[in-house]
């Protein structure tokens, strides 16, 4: 480094320093207090961490779009089990001709839940009923109706899930139409018959 530049470098640092100096000493009562109440009134979001507005859409939506029915355990003996809310149905829907179907485990488990799952691939399964496999899903999933949601909204049920904890409960995999199911059913049953 030749002299003239390192006089550069150090002018500018001693012209630097006071002027932080003075910055802090001329900020007045009000603009410390103006910061202070800003600080407070936006709550910073840890980088990564799903907007708290979106997840409490997610929730508002998950609410009335009745997910917890069919994918929380217990809702259909009567007695929903909210310490592992959307963690998978024990009871199976019977869909004539095609097998009986469980509501999955939608919470953030990566054994039996959507953990390993991306964004994108847990918003192709609510709106397109196609699983990760390729696999579609029993039209007891009410996919064709979610279809309609906006980007925003099912953005914010992906966010609202993955704000759940983690319950680990794998529920039974889906029964061929030929296949006896293991599991409780909701069957539906023709006039005059078992
Ligand atoms: C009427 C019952 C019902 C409702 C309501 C319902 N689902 Fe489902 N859902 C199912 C069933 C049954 C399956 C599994 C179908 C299959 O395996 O073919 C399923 C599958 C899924 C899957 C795929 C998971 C996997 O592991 O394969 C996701 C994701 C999902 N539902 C999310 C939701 C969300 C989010 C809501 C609410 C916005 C919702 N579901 C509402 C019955 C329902």
């Amino acid at each position: 480094m030749n002299s003239s530049r390192a006089t550069l470098i150090a002018g500018r640092r001693r012209a630097d320093a006071p002027w932080c100096i003075c910055g802090a000493k001329i900020m007045t009562k009000h603009a410390l207090l103006a910061i202070a109440a800003l600080t407070t009134a936006v709550p910073m979001t840890p980088a990564g961490a799903a907007d708290p507005a979106a997840i409490a859409r997610g929730k508002y939506l998950v609410t009335i779009a009745s997910c917890h029915d069919c994918h929380t355990p217990g809702y259909f003996l009567g007695k929903p089990d909210m310490g592992r809310f959307l963690g998978g149905s024990e009871v199976g829907f019977e869909v004539p001709g095609l097998g009986v179907f469980h509501g999955p485990n939608l919470t953030p488990d990566k054994g039996t839940g959507l953990g390993n799952w991306t964004d994108a691939e847990i918003v192709a399964a609510i709106q397109k009923g196609q699983r990760p496999d390729g696999r579609m899903l029993a039209p007891t999933m009410p996919s064709p109706a979610f279809a309609n949601l906006t980007k925003q909204d099912v953005d914010a049920i992906v966010a609202f899930l993955r704000s759940l904890p983690p319950v680990a409960n794998k529920v039974p995999s889906p029964f061929g139409p030929t296949e006896a199911p293991t599991s409780f059913v909701m069957k539906v049953v023709p006039p005059g018959g078992k």
